[in-house]
């Protein structure tokens, strides 16, 4: 069994495997070159040639324990034929979000439409470079989706206050997603990932009483099927308030903590494995704050089943030697 399988199943204490989410990303020169020439990102992420070599690339320079695969969440709607584009300086940028079209998609024409992403995770899985390391594949949670579908960017800090204004549309999506979410973790699952991760980025735009018709609920169905089909999920509901109640609710194999929560109180009140924490920025420091800061989240995760990784994905601006220290110092500990 790979360490995180042994953490997140056995609930290993005597082990910390480390990944990091966007681990293969802007912040290495390698993944720029590809990037520079592939200016299309969706095209890049149905290039299964370049998105397995992409996914392999943290891989040959760091002793990391996990795979996570080069895809994005929003290949998703891409999926349900919903344009979208990743405009430098920007983000994401989806087209107009057309209900008839989308409800019109079927499972086949859906699967055809991302293949490459599924023959990506083959590649990888065959590579002999991820022997014994856990090949994660993700999706985005529905909410976190239906955000995007119908903000069509990245929001700011709030949602629009007319967001929810047509609620039979927000239904209809939810139901949608639910349905396609299942498809492509299945063909995830199917094609050699070994641990789902639910992003659940925009979590904490929701006030609490809207998190069960938009976050609990329909992300329980999720974490149920990928249950069912012997697959261990980790979940990040990023910025939500209280971890505790969503774990009781959501019942994740794993829980991924942002950089906002408190690792000490989060290591008192809940007892399934955790994963993550570090503020990304600390990368941006230097070597002793960095060593500090990784020595405090695993000594207060010292008897706790717990995967090293951060609060949020790494910044494109941190240095490789940093990277590299981070990797050294939680393998030394
Ligand atoms: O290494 C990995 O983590 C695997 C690949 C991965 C990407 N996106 C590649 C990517 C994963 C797991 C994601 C998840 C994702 N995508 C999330 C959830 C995690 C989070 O960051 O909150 C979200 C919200 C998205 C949507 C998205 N994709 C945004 C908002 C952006 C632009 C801003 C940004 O952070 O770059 C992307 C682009 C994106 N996805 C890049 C990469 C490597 C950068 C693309 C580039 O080269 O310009």
């Amino acid at each position: 069994m790979s360490p995180i399988t042994e953490v997140i199943v056995n609930k290993k204490t005597n082990i910390q495997p480390v990944w990091i989410m966007r681990q293969a990303g802007r912040y290495l020169p390698e993944f720029r070159e590809i990037r520079k020439v592939n200016t299309d990102f969706i095209k890049l992420c149905l290039n299964e040639k370049l998105a397995s070599e992409i996914t392999l690339q943290p891989l040959k320079r760091f002793e990391l324990d996990a795979a996570i695969i080069f895809s994005d969440i929003l290949m998703l709607p891409y999926g349900l034929n919903q344009k979208v584009e990743f405009k430098k300086n920007f983000g994401p940028l989806l087209g107009d979000l057309n209900l008839d079209e989308i409800s019109k998609i079927d499972e086949v024409d859906f699967v055809e439409k991302i293949y490459p992403v599924y023959k990506a995770i083959n590649l990888v899985k065959k590579n002999k470079l991820t022997n014994n390391k856990t090949i994660i594949g993700f999706t985005g949670a529905p909410w976190t989706l239906l955000v995007y579908m119908i903000n069509k960017q990245s929001p700011k800090l709030k949602l629009k206050d007319d967001f929810f204004k047509d609620e039979f549309v927000i239904n209809r999506i939810l139901i949608i997603l639910e349905k396609f979410l299942k498809v492509h973790i299945k063909n995830q699952i199917d094609n050699g990932a070994e641990v789902i991760q639910i992003f659940d980025s925009w979590a904490g735009l929701l006030s609490e009483k809207d998190l069960p018709n938009y976050i609990y609920i329909p992300t329980l169905s999720l974490v149920d099927y990928v249950k069912s089909l012997g697959v261990p999920v980790i979940c990040f509901p990023r910025g939500i308030k209280n971890y505790k109640n969503y774990c009781e609710i959501v019942k994740p194999d794993a829980i991924c903590i942002d950089y906002d929560v408190d690792p000490i109180l989060i290591a008192d009140q809940i007892n399934i494995p955790i994963q993550g924490g570090m503020d990304p920025k600390i990368l941006l420091s230097d070597k002793e704050t960095l060593k500090k800061e990784i020595n405090k989240y695993l000594n207060i995760f010292k008897h706790h089943p717990y995967i090293f990784n951060l609060g949020h994905g790494i910044l494109p601006e941190t240095k490789i030697e940093m990277m590299e220290y981070l990797v050294k110092t939680v393998k030394d500990f």
